[in-house]
């Protein structure tokens, strides 16, 4: 047992992102709460992980970013099936630094760059092709020069405070390892139940 879970998180992504089977190695359910308690649940990618925390980006004006707002407390979900694995992490977010969604936002491809840009996301789109329509109008606009990051499309850093780890068994004897951080220090990992 590791004493340190994004070691082990490390190791784990490392062998889902070498499986010739999983194509979204990094795709995770994150779980967010409105102020009323409302929870709701979508499909987002990892786009860095560290000791600091858990990184995905999206729109600033989005579902999940109103919840965020209202309530910074979120949950991750990882499921690699062929591995038979599934890590879970709860915690709280906090916004990534302009500079660093700058310096991402610039390493997406052009076209993905001109989609933020024409995205309201979860929004209602009204009209047939708006959004193409949206991607069109800001081609226009950016023409050949830069496309920089909309001020409504940012990141945020899920800072874990507990991460488990869950394994596939035969005969359904899955394990479970349950790291909990205590005053930003790793405790030892219990076993849990399956
Ligand atoms: C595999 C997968 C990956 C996705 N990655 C992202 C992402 O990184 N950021 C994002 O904003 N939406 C992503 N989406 C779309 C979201 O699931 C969701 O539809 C969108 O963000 C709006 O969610 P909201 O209305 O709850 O804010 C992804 C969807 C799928 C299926």
């Amino acid at each position: 047992m590791p004493p340190d879970p994004l070691s082990l998180f490390a190791q784990w992504l490392k062998s889902a992102r070498e499986h010739p089977e999983i194509k979204e190695p990094t795709a995770m359910a994150l779980a967010t709460c409105s102020a009323a308690g409302q929870p709701s649940v979508r499909m987002v990618l990892l786009k860095e992980s560290s000791a600091a925390g858990f990184v995905f980006y999206t729109n600033l004006g989005s579902r999940k970013a109103r919840e965020l707002a209202e309530n910074p407390r979120a949950g991750l979900c990882f499921f690699w099936q062929p591995l038979g694995r599934q890590v879970r992490v709860d915690g709280f977010v906090q916004p990534v630094s302009a500079q660093e969604a700058d310096r991402y936002f610039a390493s997406r491809d052009r076209l993905a760059r001109l989609g933020a840009w024409a995205s309201r996301q979860s929004q209602e789109e009204k009209h047939p092709f708006a959004l193409e329509r949206r991607v069109a109008r800001y081609a226009l606009k950016f023409g050949g020069g830069e496309v920089e990051r909309p001020p409504f499309w940012s990141g945020y850093r899920l800072v874990p405070e507990s991460i488990e780890f869950w394994q596939a068994g035969s005969f359904r004897l899955h394990e479970r390892l349950l790291y909990i951080s205590q005053d930003g220090v790793w405790q030892e990992p219990r076993r849990l139940y399956p």
